[in-house]
């Protein structure tokens, strides 16, 4: 049996790129940052998947919402996916920065790419929930595209290119 440090060392070496997955619910935005978001398919319905923790605040509120947004950051974002982290939610969603797609759901104007989503399905396992959400809408804000990468327990950007 593996145990989850081990499991952690080793997926600490997996870079990932940083998202801020947002929901509107009852007229309040929720988010979390993000790395487990995945492409599932982009025929006949692009789809892609996050996985939360059943614990983030954010969890119950896509549920109930049935939608949510990807939003990927770029290599200025740090203090940004810091806040969407930390425990003080009041302060995450205070610059102007936010408009809505189809959904409702947060879509942030600075980042690479907004994928507003209708949730589609959903696998419990364990701590988490895998949310697959059909992507109804994509913004792609900027033609910049570096982007943030979290590895080994840092936020980091790509050396070269992008
Ligand atoms: C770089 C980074 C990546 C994260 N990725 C995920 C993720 O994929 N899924 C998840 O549920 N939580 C993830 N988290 C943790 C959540 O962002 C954090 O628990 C979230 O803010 C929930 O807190 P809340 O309950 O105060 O809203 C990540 C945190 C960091 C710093």
């Amino acid at each position: 049996m593996i145990d989850a440090f081990t499991f952690k060392l080793g997926m600490r070496r997996l870079a990932a790129g940083v998202c801020i997955v947002t929901t509107l619910d009852e007229e309040i935005p929720h988010g979390l940052v993000a790395t487990s978001v995945n492409s599932v398919c982009a025929e006949p319905r692009p789809s892609l998947l996050v996985c939360v923790n059943r614990s983030a605040s954010a969890h119950d509120r896509i549920l109930n919402a049935s939608s949510f947004c990807v939003n990927v950051l770029s290599d200025g974002d740090d203090d940004l996916a810091d806040r969407f982290a930390a425990a003080d939610r009041a302060r995450r969603f205070e610059s102007d920065r936010w408009t809505s797609l189809l959904t409702g759901a947060p879509a942030l104007e600075a980042s690479l790419a907004s994928f507003d989503c209708r949730l589609t399905q959903t696998a419990v396992i364990h701590s988490h929930t895998i949310m697959i959400g059909e992507v109804l809408d994509i913004r792609l804000w900027r033609d910049d595209i570096a982007p943030l990468v979290y590895i080994n327990g840092h936020f980091d950007r790509l050396g070269v290119g992008g």
